[in-house]
C-alpha cells in the first residue's frame, strides 16, 4: 500500500504511520520528478482545513485526477506511459480548461432561454389586460 500524505503538524503523518505502508508526502511528489507510483491501494491521508483538504492537496488531488481521467479518454494502448507523459506535461489541464468553456457556454445559453422565456411571459401577460 502506498499513502500520500500531508502534515502540517504531524498528526496526519501519525496516523499514516499507524496505517502503514509506504509514505510518500505530498510536497515531495509535486517537487519531485518522480511520477510512477505502482500499488495495488493507494491512499490520502491529510488534515481538514476550514471544512475542506489543505490547497496543496486539492491540487495535487485535481491535478492526478484530471491526468487520468485525460489518459482514460485519449489513450488507445499503452495505458501506464499515456499516463506517465499525461502526468509529465500536465495534457489534462488544457482538456480541464476546455471543459470548463463549454461549461461556461452551455450555462449561458441557459440564461439567454431564460430571458426569452421571461420577457415572452411578460408580452403575454402585457396582451391579455
Ligand atoms: C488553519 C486551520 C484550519 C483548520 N480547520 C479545521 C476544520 O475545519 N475542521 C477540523 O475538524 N479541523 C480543522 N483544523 C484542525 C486540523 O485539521 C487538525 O489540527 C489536524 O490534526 C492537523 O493535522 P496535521 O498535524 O497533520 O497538520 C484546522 C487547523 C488549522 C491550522
Amino acid at each position: 500500500m502506498i499513502i500520500f500524505y500531508f502534515s502540517a503538524t504531524g498528526n496526519s503523518l501519525s496516523a499514516a504511520k499507524r496505517i502503514g505502508g509506504d509514505l510518500v508526502s505530498i510536497p515531495q511528489v509535486i517537487e519531485s520528478e518522480h511520477l510512477e507510483y505502482k500499488d495495488d491501494v493507494i491512499g490520502l491521508i491529510f488534515p481538514i482545513y476550514s471544512l475542506r483538504p489543505p490547497k496543496m492537496v486539492r491540487r495535487f488531488a485535481d491535478y492526478v485526477t484530471r491526468n487520468i481521467r485525460y489518459t482514460n479518454k485519449n489513450a488507445k494502448s499503452n495505458y501506464r506511459s499515456y499516463l506517465l507523459k499525461a502526468l509529465q506535461n500536465d495534457y489534462g489541464l488544457a482538456m480541464q480548461e476546455d471543459e470548463e468553456s463549454a461549461r461556461q457556454v452551455v450555462a449561458q445559453e441557459a440564461i439567454k432561454m431564460q430571458a426569452i422565456a421571461q420577457s415572452e411571459a411578460v408580452e403575454q401577460k402585457r396582451r391579455k389586460v
